[in-house]
């Protein structure tokens, strides 16, 4: 950083401990990957990083390929959190880009999103799941432009953002697509801890990469609560996750 560079402010994410790790949240108007193995918590993750934003009144908008909004918004209520209320306040929006409609939906992205998303007034986005849009597209050049354009839109909106991926199933470091944390500012992996039986005995985050910003790079574990997710970043390193 230069000296004449100022730290960019942060943006907590809501995530106890995780928030200590990153010297208080995201570099605000980044764009975050979290990448994880089915069932780590990318989705809680992001619906806590939203409604932690709506509880101050900011604007959050939630860009679902996964799940349809009655699903999504069930998810939420699950963990108690003031959901309908947000949308009723217009400080959570949910989208919908039905995969099915692959062509309309890739169109969006690479055309007026980032302006919609900036008319939107949205100080926070997510986008669950980047691996879902990477299926639409049928070739490498095709995901590639399609992945940077998202980036794009997420950072001309003004946005702090959250993307999540799934990660390779046989290199949980890395994502599926093996793209996605090129595009992203800041990376935080979520995955299972293994015993010496090899059976999964827990969960483990890590932050591999968030530019302009120092953060904790050691290994911790985390639940996922009846409250959202909760990480330990006092305890001892767990390593090599
Ligand atoms: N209310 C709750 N209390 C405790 N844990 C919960 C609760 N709801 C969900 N979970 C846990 O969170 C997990 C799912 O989290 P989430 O849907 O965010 O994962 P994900 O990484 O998005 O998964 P996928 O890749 O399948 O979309 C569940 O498998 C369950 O273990
Ligand atoms: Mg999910």
């Amino acid at each position: 950083m230069s000296e004449s560079e100022t730290p960019r402010a942060k943006v907590p994410t809501g995530v106890s401990g995780l928030d200590e790790m990153l010297g208080g949240g995201f570099p605000a108007g980044h764009v975050v990957l979290v990448s994880g193995l089915p069932g780590t918590g990318k989705t809680c993750l992001g619906l806590q990083f939203l409604l932690t934003g709506a509880a101050k009144g900011e604007k959050g908008v939630f860009l679902s390929l996964e799940e349809d909004v009655p699903q999504l918004l069930e998810t939420a209520r699950q963990f108690r959190w003031p959901v309908d209320a947000a949308v009723k306040a217009g400080t959570l929006k949910v989208i919908r880009l039905d995969p099915k409609e692959t062509r309309q939906s890739l169109h969006r992205i690479q055309g007026e999103l980032g302006k919609e998303l900036a008319a939107m007034g949205a100080n926070r986005i997510v986008v669950d799941s980047v691996s879902l849009l990477n299926m639409l597209s049928d070739d490498e050049q095709s995901r590639r432009a399609t992945l940077f354009a998202l980036a794009g839109a997420c950072r001309e909106s003004g946005a702090t953002s959250l993307l999540t991926a799934e990660a390779d199933p046989q290199h949980p470091e890395v994502t599926r697509d093996g793209l996605s944390e090129y595009v992203s500012d800041g990376v935080v992996l979520l995955g299972y801890r293994t015993g010496s039986d090899g059976h999964r005995v827990g969960l483990s985050l890590r932050v591999l990469k968030m530019r302009r910003t120092p953060h904790v790079r050691t290994v911790q574990p985390y639940a996922i609560t009846a409250n959202g997710i909760v990480v330990d970043s006092k305890a001892v390193d767990l390593g090599g996750s």
